[in-house]
């Protein structure tokens, strides 16, 4: 039985030919169980377990794109070469025969030292600028040849992803990584075309990403592409300072084919411009939609009482009130809500939070992120 309290979280959506039952994300988690890239039999049955468990899209783990230095950890999983392409078609067969709706978080992890190994790949780093943060050197600043490459990899990763039969895909250009260290002037110093002063400029790798997708994947095909002003790197970073400046990053993305703007903050609830409309205001998906009129994902702390840059450090979270994200989604700030570590703790979170069974949702323990459960 649906408790009618949660009713908004509970409606169908519906973009292009993705269609959902429900309005809740799988937000994209590294689990870093792929030894060697290749998602194995435990991924397949985490990500099943999640479809079994009313979640309506789940995004997965973020998964690399075929460039030499794409990843940080070696647990991170492959989204090229055959064996790591087998590994996810036993995903997403095992997800659509449980009836769930599933696409891969496609990724670059740039110049950025993973906090889990001190792991590092065996080819150079690269990055916009040979900057992992800004002042820090780290890696080679990228050449034309290594942006063609980076693009070329980005939009077969999506033409994979739909032959495997995937419903959707998204890009990563938030949290600091590859993407991310284009749109952000601390990163960017580039004087060719993928840098400038503005932020309309330095969006132009992501862009074109955006579009070589798009071109690999068809008009039909719903692209995801989650971005964030926050950086791992700098928690206060901010790319876009004022709503216009927003639009000045986001508009183009959206021009260049991108459908769903996934828009990460650690606190769904807090305003982005609350000098314009108070603090009780829009927050980023609720702005990036506004602006856009693409449909938005918003995400952080949903359920939960501590945010998840803090689990990482060992901080425990209790369960949390939903009646914030609720009213948000009965207003229709944004369309979709992605839910992290809960999900990743408890594959029955939906099917209990649906069943109104508040009482059997759990405490959230750092000790969740050593297991597929
Ligand atoms: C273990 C873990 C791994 C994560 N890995 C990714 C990732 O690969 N890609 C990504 O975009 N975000 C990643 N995130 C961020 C989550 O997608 C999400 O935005 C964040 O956990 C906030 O949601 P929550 O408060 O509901 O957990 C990760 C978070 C956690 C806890």
């Amino acid at each position: 039985m649906n408790s009618p309290h949660v009713d908004a979280l509970f409606q169908p959506f519906r973009v292009k030919s993705l269609a959902l039952k429900n309005r809740i994300v799988m937000a994209p988690m590294t689990r870093s169980f792929s030894p060697e890239g290749v998602p194995g039999d435990d991924v397949a049955a985490y990500y099943r377990r999640r479809a079994e468990s009313d979640v309506g899209l789940i995004l997965s783990e973020g998964t690399v794109i075929d460039r030499p230095a794409s990843r940080n950890d070696p647990g991170i999983p492959f989204f090229h070469g055959e064996a790591a392409l087998a590994g996810w078609q036993r995903v997403i067969d095992g997800v659509h025969a449980a009836g769930g709706r599933m696409g891969p978080q496609i990724w670059h992890t740039g110049s950025v030292v993973s906090f889990q190994t001190e792991w590092t790949p065996e080819a150079p780093v690269e990055s916009p600028s040979g900057l992992i943060a800004p002042g820090q050197p780290r890696g080679n600043a990228m050449s034309d040849e290594a942006i063609a490459e980076s693009i070329a990899a980005f939009s077969r990763a999506a033409a994979d992803a739909k032959r495997l039969g995937f419903d959707t895909l998204e890009i990563h250009g938030a949290h600091g990584y590859l993407i991310d260290q284009f749109f952000w002037a601390g990163t960017n110093a580039r004087t060719d075309r993928f840098g400038g002063a503005t932020l309309k400029q330095r969006a132009r790798f992501a862009a074109e990403v955006v579009k070589g997708v798009r071109g690999a994947v068809g008009p039909d095909f719903p692209l995801m592409l989650r971005v964030s002003q926050w950086k791992q790197q700098d928690f206060a970073a901010r790319l876009a300072e004022t709503p216009d400046a927003m639009a000045e990053w986001l508009v183009p993305l959206v021009e260049a084919g991108a459908d769903v703007l996934h828009c990460s903050q650690r606190r769904f609830w807090e305003p982005e411009f609350p000098e314009v409309d108070g603090e009780a205001g829009l927050n980023f998906a609720g702005w990036a939609k506004k602006l856009t009129g693409a449909a938005t994902v918003s995400v952080g702390s949903v359920g939960l009482s501590g945010d998840f840059m803090a689990a990482f450090g060992g901080e425990s979270s209790k369960p949390a009130s939903l009646d914030n994200l609720v009213h948000r989604m009965e207003r229709e700030e944004f369309d979709l809500i992605a839910v992290g570590r809960a999900i990743l703790s408890d594959p029955q979170w939906v099917t209990k939070v649906r069943e109104g069974n508040l009482e059997g949702l759990q405490d959230f323990s750092a000790a969740a992120f050593r297991e597929l459960v």
